[in-house]
């Protein structure tokens, strides 16, 4: 496993160490309990159910800084002490495994390499939070994941990590693995409650926050996959630790799943602050672009974050060197910037046409719209039309702002930010390659 790789850094190469906390002894096929074990799995269990309160738990997240990985990026401590601890209703903790995100393609990798990092930061967080049942609740194409899940889970009931006071500790619970019927709407948090309680995958309107009324009615807490199996380096290791690694407020590390037009598609384990020219070009991560060809354009965060054309990926609008990291990739707002979102890197060399991708991101939320709010299911079918009519050159000059027009008026009108995930890389990809758009029109 490649450990280090050398940083442009304001043009002084300087070398640095990579921390693998996610990814990390992925290479020694730790699937079973006892490989996993031998490699210090599960310490954190034993530090934090020995040793620690759960009160101590939650401050070391706090300290560590880490935010929610699954795209909205809300610090993760924060999130767990909004929870409603006094209602005297049972507590829960959900594992959002949901990842149908297009270009996203990271917690299933480590789910499927790794499952035990998962189940143990399940146990740590759950014992954090005083959620006795715990649930992972996984996108339903994923079915030889959940039974590798449920297998790991297995093993963690017989060693004593899961089940009846837990090392003799007192503390108890039971982690299920629920699966889904392959919505991506079911990744929005309370939609995906809805699911899990055998509705269907509607998101409820907020407020009540999931953190007092959530699951069954009762006080939960919804995390990402790679937000909780970073739990566990945080308590082994402390949450001050953690955040030394990093970039400002975008502490630890981050996985990106980088695919397209590159050399190298997979998943990274990068720290958070990498120059996203070295994380592109460099051959321990996406290698370049493909067949010697251009770069044309970049999606950073997944599907749903504002598309960059090649000036703006690799520097800002003022000129500073573009960092994987959630302030660089913001700044200049959606002017010029865009978003980290869920690590979804897309690349797109120059031969991409803009108009035919943008189409099918539109068929993908027309098609995924739950149709609740008239805004968004009207709206995603509109998009999608006047994308179709432009891109087989029935459409007119007009179509391109009302393109643009329209994800205005779905944008913070619906229950959930589906709507604006839905409008956000049309109008980024008009207001970069309007010219592509208007190549199109022959009235
Ligand atoms: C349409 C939509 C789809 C989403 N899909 C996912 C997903 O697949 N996985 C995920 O973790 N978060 C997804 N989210 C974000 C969740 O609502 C929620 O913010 C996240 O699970 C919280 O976990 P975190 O704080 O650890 O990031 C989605 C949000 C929306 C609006």
């Amino acid at each position: 496993m490649r450990l280090q790789f050398y940083v442009l850094s304001d043009y002084n190469p300087k070398l640095i160490m990579t921390t693998h906390i996610l990814l990390k002894d992925i290479e020694n096929d730790i699937f079973s309990f006892q490989e996993y074990q031998l490699r210090g799995g599960y310490a954190s269990v034993e530090k934090a159910l020995r040793g620690m309160s759960p009160d101590d738990v939650i401050e070391e997240v706090k300290k560590s800084g880490l935010r929610g990985r699954g795209g909205a990026s809300f610090p993760t401590g924060m999130k767990w002490s909004f929870l409603d601890r006094k209602s005297g209703k049972p507590r829960y903790l959900v594992c959002n495994a949901d990842e149908s995100e297009p270009g996203t393609f990271k917690d299933r990798y480590l789910m499927e390499m790794i499952p035990h990092r998962l189940i143990e930061g399940m146990i740590v967080s759950s014992y954090a939070l005083g959620s006795h049942k715990s649930y992972i609740y996984i996108r339903g194409e994923l079915m030889w994941i959940a039974k590798k899940l449920e297998a790991a889970i297995q093993e963690a009931y017989q060693h004593g990590y899961l089940g009846e006071n837990i090392l003799g500790s007192g503390f108890s619970m039971d982690l299920y693995v629920h699966l889904g019927a392959g919505a991506y709407i079911c990744g929005e948090e309370t939609a995906l409650l809805e699911s899990l309680e055998g509705k269907r995958g509607n998101p409820r309107l907020k407020p009540p926050f999931s953190a007092t009324v959530g699951l069954y009615g009762c006080p939960t807490v919804v995390n990402n996959v790679e937000s909780l199996a970073s739990v566990p380096w945080i308590v082994n290791n402390g949450g001050e630790a953690y955040s030394k690694i990093g970039i400002g407020r975008s502490t630890g590390t981050k996985l990106i799943s980088a695919c397209g037009h590159i050399n190298n598609p997979g998943v990274y384990e990068i720290e958070m602050g990498l120059p996203v020219e070295e994380f592109l070009y460099s051959s321990d991560y996406c290698g370049g672009i493909k067949d010697g060809k251009a770069l044309k354009a970049v999606i950073p965060g997944g599907s749903s974050v504002p598309i960059l054309p090649k000036e703006l990926i690799l520097r800002t609008a003022a000129g500073a060197p573009r960092l994987m990291s959630y302030e660089s990739l913001m700044e200049g707002g959606f002017e010029t910037g865009s978003m980290l979102g869920s690590g979804g890197f897309i690349v797109m060399d120059e031969s991409t046409c803009i108009v035919r991708n943008t189409w099918n991101f539109s068929r993908f939320y027309h098609h995924e719209s739950c149709g609740q709010c008239s805004p968004c299911r009207e709206g995603t079918g509109w998009l999608e039309k006047v994308l179709h009519r432009l891109l087989h050159g029935q459409g007119k000059q007009k179509d391109i702002d009302l393109l643009v027009d329209i994800t205005k008026k779905m944008e913070g009108k619906t229950i959930c930010s589906f709507g604006d995930a839905a409008g956000w890389p049309i109008a980024s990809a008009v207001r970069h390659f309007r010219r592509e758009f208007e190549a199109f029109l022959t009235k």
